[in-house]
């Protein structure tokens, strides 16, 4: 046991970004301007950014180092050695593919491996990796433990496959199936882990089934850190060692390194199979780049290289996992409904319970998303019926929830944020019962989340 209950940042503050003070007013102007969607908004007129933990962490003094070291040749530059060393240390894989950041990884698996007739099975999918198998024509099916669909329910691994589906689901359409993926930490289901238990199951699955396993591994060190944390035997094992045992269970990953890269950019693709490698490297070269830095910079390579090895560092992990369950416990405490247990990477407000008078075709998540901003400069995301109600066929359904995304950017903000954040959760949550529910007035046909315009219903 520790001596001391509180768990300090393991760092110290080296460089300072300013962020700029605005009202309630210059706020409501700006989201009127924006359309009501968060993503218009410029990002000096937010206070807390949470709206992703995707790039937006600060590198370390190491990383920028290693950016200094960065080489620019265009092929065979020493950077891209030291980049696959790094992430082969982990993920022992033979090919790595650089990319620019994980999806570009997804379009290029999937262009290989979709197409009509073709469906993907996952635990959820993020809506990236979904519309990239979808792009294909390609189906996408989200198989996760009935537990990971019901915000409230406590369960260690909640993002867990259903295996007793997934066996189903293979029996029936295996043929169809090119790869079984598993997103760690599920990040559309609450940021959730996925244990090695399960990860085990779906290996044997897939063997039976004679399905390759890829893993969509963007927050896996946290993922690790979970199961060193919470599942039976694991505690003595060091993190590193958890990663390749996952890394060995499957053929091959996806990744974004924007997340547990601790990078602002970058991603790569890995896989055991040859044959497949060459038909991705083929693409690659078509859209990124060559196959010694793909869509990066050498001194991305680097920055990455660095971040990989930062990022299994437990005193890190701890603090990390800790801050997010700092802002989540308290606004739980508060009677606040959020998806339970708190997740790795962010905190999910429960925007269908919290806001029980907006239907979820009225998008109670971006209803509230929009109030905490309008109250206290804070940008969160909408996940829910915005994010993936319209479907491929132009229909409309309610989303499995709606939820409001805080995610927490990697070393960023301090715990004088995170307070004033829930400050500002508590006030909003208070006034729920006054907001009310918004419609679309203009929306692209896929990804509508990111440009959609809303106006208020009524
Ligand atoms: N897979 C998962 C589970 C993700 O969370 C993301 C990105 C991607 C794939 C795609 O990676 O952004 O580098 O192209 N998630 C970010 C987020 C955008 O905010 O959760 P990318």
């Amino acid at each position: 046991m520790e001596r001391w209950q509180t768990i300090i940042e393991p760092f110290r503050i080296h460089s300072v970004e300013p962020i700029r003070m605005t009202t309630r007013d210059e706020r409501l102007r700006a989201i009127d301007a924006a359309g009501l969607n968060l993503f218009n908004l410029h990002a000096d007129d937010v206070l807390v950014d949470l709206l992703t933990d995707s790039g937006t962490g600060a590198m370390s003094r190491d990383q920028w180092a290693a950016v200094q070291h960065g080489d620019e040749s265009y092929a065979g530059s020493p950077s891209w050695y030291i980049f696959l060393a790094a992430v082969q240390e982990l993920f022992p894989f033979r090919h790595v593919i650089p990319t620019h950041q994980g999806r570009a990884a997804e379009k290029i698996l999937f262009s290989v491996i979709g197409g009509p007739g073709k469906v993907i099975p996952n635990n959820t999918h993020f809506d990236t990796t979904r519309a990239n198998v979808e792009a294909t024509g390609a189906e996408a099916v989200d198989l996760v433990i009935e537990e990971g669909r019901h915000p409230e329910v406590e369960h260690p691994f909640k993002g867990n496959m259903d295996l007793a589906r997934l066996e189903d689901f293979l029996a029936a359409r295996g043929a169809d199936v090119p790869a079984v993926f598993v997103t760690i930490t599920n990040n559309s289901g609450g940021g959730q882990p996925v244990s090695l238990e399960n990860l085990r199951g779906v290996r044997a699955l897939c063997d039976r089934f004679g399905v390759p396993l890829f893993l969509d591994a963007c927050r896996f060190a946290e993922n690790a850190w979970f199961i060193k944390l919470r599942e039976p035997g694991q505690a003595a094992r060091s993190v590193p060692e958890i990663v390749r045992e996952i890394a060995s269970l499957a053929d091959g990953m996806t990744m974004s390194a924007k997340k547990d890269g601790l990078a602002n950019i970058g991603g790569w693709l890995a896989m055991r199979d040859d044959a497949l490698a060459e038909r991705c490297r083929n693409l690659l070269i078509l859209t990124e780049g060559f196959p010694t830095y793909g869509g990066l910079a050498g001194r991305d390579l680097e920055a990455i290289a660095q971040g990989l090895r930062e990022v299994v560092d437990e005193d890190y992990l701890r603090y990390r996992i800790r801050s997010t369950a700092y802002l989540g416990d308290a606004l739980a405490a508060d009677g606040i409904p959020v998806v339970r247990p708190i997740g790795g990477h962010a905190v999910y407000l429960d925007a269908r319970a919290l806001l029980p008078q907006i239907p979820p075709l009225q998008y109670p998540g971006q209803a509230l998303a929009v109030a905490l901003y309008v109250e206290g400069g804070i940008r969160g995301c909408e996940i829910g019926t915005v994010m993936f109600g319209r479907h491929p066929d132009g229909s409309e359904t309610p989303a499995a929830m709606d939820l409001v995304r805080l995610a927490i950017p990697r070393r960023t903000y301090t715990q004088s944020h995170v307070d004033y954040v829930i400050e500002v959760v508590r006030f909003v949550a208070k006034r729920a019962a006054d907001l009310h529910g918004l419609r679309i007035v203009d929306e692209p046909a896929a990804l509508r989340h990111f440009t959609a315009r809303f106006a208020p219903v009524g």
